[in-house]
């Protein structure tokens, strides 16, 4: 589950078709996973990623919120490290990593975060600190919240949200997370917003999406969220993807994190 495309892309971002790859499948057959806000939920993860095998997914790509809420932070953080894939920075990671004051989140949050902290060695914390804002992968960015102010952590909800990131955005794509909610944004002649299912990319316009989250969607769908990008057939696709809740929710009791975390999930809240 090795993934080379960013570091050979660097080389080379503008002959797609023409670059050579080190990877054993073709530029053209490249399928792919693009996953986030995991949040330390290591059934959702391990789903998504077997459910990506069984898609014939070739690489993947991270949005970032490895950890923060519940009870796996060390687990998820290793599984994407041995992954080595292209992976953003979110403010969970941020805040995870870092020891500074938690006082402007709300309570739950915070409280998970001193958690989190505890359970995450020094090492693990550095790892994570160290994660880039913003990649540049083939022809999309990854950026954890908005191209226009990474580290402002601003949220998407509407086209005027949108709009700002479309701005500062210079590929063809770009794929983020944060809000916890699959949103598609396309630019053409003016911004319009898709539904979050099976889309042929248009090759004229720009395209803003949020790929849902893994580990605690806020949707009203409690199912472990990503996108698979098929490079071979311009396509991007949702995919929803159970797993087993009640144990992460036992998992969140057992440790100690607050109840509501167990019961948001449930929810997809
Ligand atoms: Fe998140």
């Amino acid at each position: 589950m090795v993934c080379k495309i960013d570091s050979w892309f660097r080389l080379d971002t503008t002959a797609i078709s023409d670059s050579p790859s080190p990877s054993t499948h073709s530029v053209l057959s490249m399928r792919i996973a693009l996953f986030g806000d995991i949040h330390a939920n290591l059934e959702a993860l391990e789903a998504v990623l077997q459910d990506a095998s069984e898609q014939g997914v070739t690489d993947y790509v991270c949005m970032g919120d490895i950890v923060g809420y519940n009870a796996d932070p060390s687990d998820c953080l290793e599984i994407v490290r041995a992954m080595d894939a292209p992976t953003v920075k979110g403010n969970h990671d941020n805040d995870a990593a870092g020891s500074h004051s938690l006082d402007n989140m709300n309570l739950i949050a915070a409280a998970a975060l001193v958690w989190t902290r505890k359970h995450l060695s020094e090492e693990q914390r550095t790892w994570l600190q160290r994660l880039r804002m913003v990649r540049q992968v083939s022809n999309f960015t990854v950026v954890h919240s908005t191209l226009d102010q990474p580290a402002n952590w601003n949220y998407v909800t509407n086209r005027f949200d949108a709009m700002a990131n479309f701005s500062f955005q210079f590929t063809p794509l770009c794929f983020h997370g944060h809000t916890h909610v699959p949103r598609v944004y396309v630019k053409k002649d003016k911004i319009e917003e898709l539904a979050p299912e099976s889309i042929i990319i248009d090759p004229n316009a720009k395209y803003f999406v949020n790929v849902g989250s893994v580990g605690q969607p806020r949707d009203g769908d409690w199912r472990a969220c990503y996108a698979i990008y098929d490079f071979t057939h311009s396509m991007l696709v949702f995919r929803r993807i159970e797993y087993d809740i009640k144990k992460t929710q036992a998992k969140i009791i057992a440790a100690g994190l607050p109840k509501m975390l167990a019961e948001r999930i449930q929810e997809g809240r």
